[in-house]
C-alpha cells in the first residue's frame, strides 16, 4: 500500500475502508509554540505518520510569537511526542522523514510581516514539490486573535475561495472556545465570512472525534431494535457526565476567564446531548448530520432566569484528597484568584421541545476535581407498568439503565433484572457489557487523528457549523449572563475536592425523585458479558458463578 493510500488496517477485519488523501497539503499551526501543538496536534499527526496515513509531500508550518527555528521547533516537537500518552512508540525512522517536513515562521499574529514570510515560504515549498496550494491553517490560538488572523490570510492572498475539484484549496481549523458568549461568537462568524465561505470552515470540537462520541450514530441508528424505543415513550430521563480528577493545572490564566460553563458545556456537554437526541439524518456526511444536530440545539427549551436554582448549580472545589492524594483548592491553584468566583462545576436540567423528547429531563454535570475521570451518558427507562412478582426486601428491582462510556473503559453496558438462580423467584441486576478493548482489540485512534484527517479530506460532518456554535451558546447564555452579574460573595467553596459536587447537585435530581448515576462510583456487582463476535450470552461474575 502507497503511503498516500489511508489504511485502516489497524481495525483489522471490522474495517475494509480505503481513503485517499491529496498528494501535497501543507499544514499550517498558528501558536505552534503552545500546549495544544505540542500535547495533541503534533502527536496526533505523528500517529498518522505511524500508520502511513499522511499524504506524500505533507509539510507542517508553526507559526508563533515564540522566536524559534526549524531545528529548535523539530526538538520540542520530537520531546512532545516522546512524552505523549496518546502517541505511539516512537519510531526513529517515521519521526526523521515526518520532521524533515516541519518548518517554523517566528511572528506576531497581528503584524503584516509573517504573514509575507509564511507566504513566501508556502510558496517555495509548493512550486518545489510542483503542486498547487492545500492549505489547511489550524488557528489552536486564543479565540481573540481569531479574527484578525483570518482577516490577514485574506489580505495577503494565502486563502482563496473554494476551488474546483484538482485545484488547490484553503480550508481554516478554529479550535474551541468559539466566541465567550452569544455575541462574541457571532461577531466572529461575521468576520470569517469575510473573508472564508462557510465550508472553508472547520470549528473542532475534539469530543465529536472521539471513536465512542461517533459509535452513538452507529448504535442509534445501525440497531433496529435501538431506534423504536430511544424517546419520551420509553425514555424516563438521560443523564450526561463528563468528570474529571484533574484541577486546572498550569492553565489557571485561561480558566479564570472561561469556567466550566464555557470550558465544558457549550461545546463538548451540547454536542454529546445532541447526538443522543437527534433525528436520523438522511446519510452520514454532506449537511445532513449537522442538520439534525442543529435540530436538537434549537429545541432546547430557553432558560427561565426565574427558577435558575431548580434547574441549575455552579461549585468550585476546596482542598480535599483524590486516590488518596491531598490536592489544593481552586483559589490556591497557580494564576487562580484567592477570591476567584469562577465555577469548576456545573450540574444543568435542560429539556428538548419536540415530539421525540417533551418533558424528558436531561441532567448533565461537569467538573474538576472529582473523584474519578469518566465521561458517560445514561440513558434510564421508564418502568414497567405493572410488576406481578412477590418481591422481598432482597430483590433489587430497578428500571433498565443503558450506559454509553465514552472514556474511559470505553463500551456500553445493559442493566436489567433476571432471576437468581433457585427454587424461588428472586430478582436482582445484572449487566450486559460490550467492550470496545474486548470487541475489536486495538486502541482506538485519538480524536485529534480522526478530526485532522477529516479537515485534510474535506469532510465536516465532524466539525460545527456556524449556527450550531451560535444556538448552544443561545442555550447557556441566561446562565453566563445571571452568574456573571452576581457580585462578588459567592459561598465558594463548596464541594471538596475527590467529591461528586456540591451537595445541591445531588438535590437537583432528588427533587424530581431521581439520583445520578454513576458506573465508576457504583461499581457493578454482576456482569454478564456480550461477546461482539456471537450474540450468545456468556455469563461472568457471581451470576456465572451461580447457574
Ligand atoms: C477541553 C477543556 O476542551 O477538554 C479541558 O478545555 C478539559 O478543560 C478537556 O480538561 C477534557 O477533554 P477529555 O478528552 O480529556 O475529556
Amino acid at each position: 500500500m502507497s503511503d498516500n493510500t489511508l489504511n485502516l488496517q489497524n481495525l483489522g477485519s471490522a474495517s475494509t475502508l480505503s481513503r485517499k488523501l491529496e498528494d501535497g497539503i501543507s499544514f499550517v499551526i498558528f501558536g505552534a509554540s503552545g500546549d495544544l501543538t505540542r500535547r495533541k496536534l503534533i502527536p496526533a499527526l505523528y500517529n498518522l505518520a505511524c500508520g502511513g496515513l499522511l499524504p506524500a509531500k505533507f509539510s507542517v508550518f508553526g507559526f508563533a510569537v515564540t522566536p524559534m527555528d526549524d531545528d529548535s521547533f523539530r526538538e520540542q516537537m520530537r520531546a512532545g511526542v516522546q512524552e505523549s500518552k496518546e502517541a505511539k512508540p516512537f519510531d526513529p525512522k517515521v519521526w526523521d522523514a515526518f520532521a524533515a517536513g516541519l518548518h517554523y515562521v517566528t511572528a506576531d499574529f497581528v503584524a503584516p510581516e509573517g504573514y509575507q514570510t509564511l507566504a513566501s515560504r508556502l510558496e517555495e515549498a509548493e512550486k518545489r514539490a510542483g503542486r498547487t496550494g492545500k492549505r489547511l491553517f489550524y488557528l489552536a490560538t486564543p479565540p481573540s486573535f481569531m479574527a484578525d488572523i483570518v482577516a490577514r490570510l485574506g489580505e495577503h492572498g494565502l486563502v482563496t475561495p473554494t476551488a474546483a475539484p484538482g485545484e488547490g484549496w484553503s480550508r481554516v481549523v478554529l479550535e474551541k472556545p468559539f466566541g465567550r458568549d452569544l455575541k462574541s461568537a457571532i461577531d466572529l462568524n461575521a468576520s470569517i465570512h469575510k473573508v472564508l465561505q462557510e465550508d472553508q470552515i472547520y470549528r473542532i470540537d475534539h469530543y465529536l472525534g472521539k471513536e465512542t462520541v461517533q459509535n452513538i450514530l452507529a448504535f442509534r441508528f445501525a440497531n433496529s431494535i435501538i431506534e423504536p424505543i430511544w424517546n419520551r415513550r420509553y425514555i424516563d430521563h438521560v443523564q450526561i457526565t463528563a468528570g474529571e480528577t484533574l484541577g486546572v493545572e498550569h492553565r489557571g490564566g485561561y480558566y479564570e476567564q472561561a469556567g466550566c460553563l464555557r470550558d465544558m458545556f457549550q461545546n463538548h456537554l451540547l454536542q454529546l446531548l445532541a447526538t443522543v437526541a437527534m433525528d436520523p439524518p438522511v446519510r452520514y456526511g454532506g449537511s445532513s448530520v449537522r442538520d439534525r444536530k442543529a435540530d436538537v440545539l434549537h429545541a432546547i427549551v430557553p432558560i427561565n432566569p426565574e427558577n435558575l436554582a431548580d434547574i441549575a448549580v455552579r461549585g468550585q472545589y476546596g482542598p480535599g484528597h483524590i486516590n488518596g492524594v491531598d490536592v489544593p483548592g481552586y483559589r490556591q491553584e497557580d494564576g487562580v484568584s484567592p477570591l476567584s468566583n469562577t465555577e469548576t462545576f456545573v450540574a444543568l436540567k435542560l429539556f428538548v421541545d419536540n415530539w421525540r423528547w417533551a418533558d424528558v429531563p436531561f441532567y448533565m454535570r461537569s467538573g474538576k476535581r472529582l473523584p474519578s475521570k469518566v465521561t458517560e451518558i445514561n440513558i434510564q427507562f421508564k418502568r414497567v407498568p405493572h410488576l406481578f412478582f412477590q418481591l422481598g426486601a432482597d430483590d433489587q428491582m430497578e428500571a433498565n439503565t443503558l450506559t454509553i462510556r465514552i472514556q474511559p473503559d470505553e463500551g456500553i453496558a445493559l442493566r436489567f433484572c433476571a432471576k437468581i438462580p433457585g427454587p424461588e423467584m428472586h430478582l436482582r441486576q445484572v449487566q450486559m457489557n460490550f467492550s470496545y478493548t474486548d470487541s475489536f482489540q486495538v486502541e482506538p485512534s485519538t480524536a485529534y487523528e480522526t478530526l485532522l484527517l477529516d479537515s485534510m479530506e474535506g469532510d465536516p460532518t465532524l466539525f460545527n457549523r456556524a449556527d450550531q456554535v451560535e444556538s448552544a451558546w443561545t442555550a447557556i447564555e441566561p446562565l453566563i449572563d445571571i452568574w456573571s452579574a452576581t457580585g462578588p460573595f459567592q459561598p465558594f467553596p463548596n464541594y471538596a475536592a475527590g467529591t461528586w459536587g456540591p451537595s445541591a447537585s445531588d438535590t437537583l435530581l432528588a427533587r424530581d425523585g431521581r439520583a445520578w448515576k454513576n458506573s465508576a462510583s457504583t461499581g457493578v456487582s454482576s456482569v454478564v458479558r456480550v461477546d461482539s463476535e456471537c450474540p450468545a450470552i456468556i455469563a461472568g461474575g457471581e451470576a456465572g458463578k451461580g447457574a
